[in-house]
């Protein structure tokens, strides 16, 4: 039996600006997968509904940005422990039983820092800067890497205490940090802050970094970040989201297919085209 192509799509508003449907593409055409990937626009009050009739068409698969992660969430009739650690979604599954929800935006951080910065997370020590949404997702990811210690600080100190309390009963080398005591270095310091969107750089001490640390921003942009100017001024190596990005992808790529992409070519496309 010869069908047309599998349908996958981008959920989001607004959804525009998306790279995914590019990343997808590319991942398609490398892995010879039959598949189309598009960008979907749901309405603000219309995000359950969107995702149901894109089901009804034929959808396979979806990826979700903001500001759904949370609705996605509620809305999987499964999810993964990374997604339930996460408390937000970024990738769906449709098939027989339901719908799955899943998280692949910490493992593509975590992919990004080891594999394609080559900077290991055993034994090392991790400063997490933020404690909203994005924060959270790579929380668990993060500590599966086994570092020595995880760090969270937060502006508002009592949200980065919140989160590492939800995983403290299980995990004894996470805790949170005060912007204003913490002045030792760390291997790894990722913002995960919205601070760069607005040129800010969240309150860290340049104590944090030294010429040993990676300096990760989870944000991209053709220039650096405030975040890493200020880190590469204190001999920090820099790097931005880029890469997360490609590296989720290809993570959700492998969720939906069971095929995984190579990352790097179309990593470079990307860095080039920005
Ligand atoms: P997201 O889903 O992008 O994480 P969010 O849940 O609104 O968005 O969280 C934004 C994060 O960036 C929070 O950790 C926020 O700190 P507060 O909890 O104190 O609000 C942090 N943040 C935003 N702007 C910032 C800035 N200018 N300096 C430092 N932290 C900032």
């Amino acid at each position: 039996m010869t069908g047309g192509p599998d349908r996958y799509a981008v959920i989001g508003h607004p959804i525009a600006h998306s790279k995914s449907p590019e990343i997808h593409a590319r991942f398609a055409a490398q892995t010879r997968q039959h598949l189309i990937y598009e960008r979907l626009l749901a309405p603000l009050d219309g995000f359950a509904a969107a995702v149901q009739t894109f089901v009804q068409q034929g959808g396979r698969g979806a990826n979700v940005t903001l500001p759904f992660k949370l609705e996605a969430h509620a809305l999987a009739t499964r999810l993964t422990a990374r997604a339930q650690a996460a408390g937000a979604v970024n990738t769906l599954k449709f098939d027989a039983d339901g719908i799955l929800g899943d998280n692949t935006d910490g493992v593509g951080l975590v992919a990004d820092i080891m594999r394609n910065a080559g900077v290991a997370l055993a034994g090392r020590k991790v400063l997490l800067l933020g404690a909203g949404g994005a924060a959270r997702g790579v929380v668990l990811p993060l500590l599966s890497g086994r570092p020595a210690e995880l760090v969270i600080a937060n502006r508002t100190h009592a949200r980065a205490v919140e989160l590492a309390q939800r995983f403290a009963a299980r995990y004894g080398n996470i805790r949170a940090g005060d912007f204003a005591g913490l002045n030792e270095r760390f291997d790894i310091v990722v913002n995960a802050t919205s601070a760069s969107l607005a040129s800010d750089v969240p309150p860290v001490s340049p104590a944090v970094f030294d010429a040993g640390t990676l300096a990760y921003d989870m944000m991209y942009g053709k220039q650096p970040t405030a975040f890493m100017r200020l880190a590469a001024q204190h001999g920090a190596a820099v790097r931005d989201g880029l890469g997360m990005l490609v590296e989720q992808a290809a993570e959700s790529f492998y969720v939906w297919r069971g095929v995984r992409p190579d990352t790097a070519a179309v990593f470079a496309e990307l860095r080039a085209a920005l």
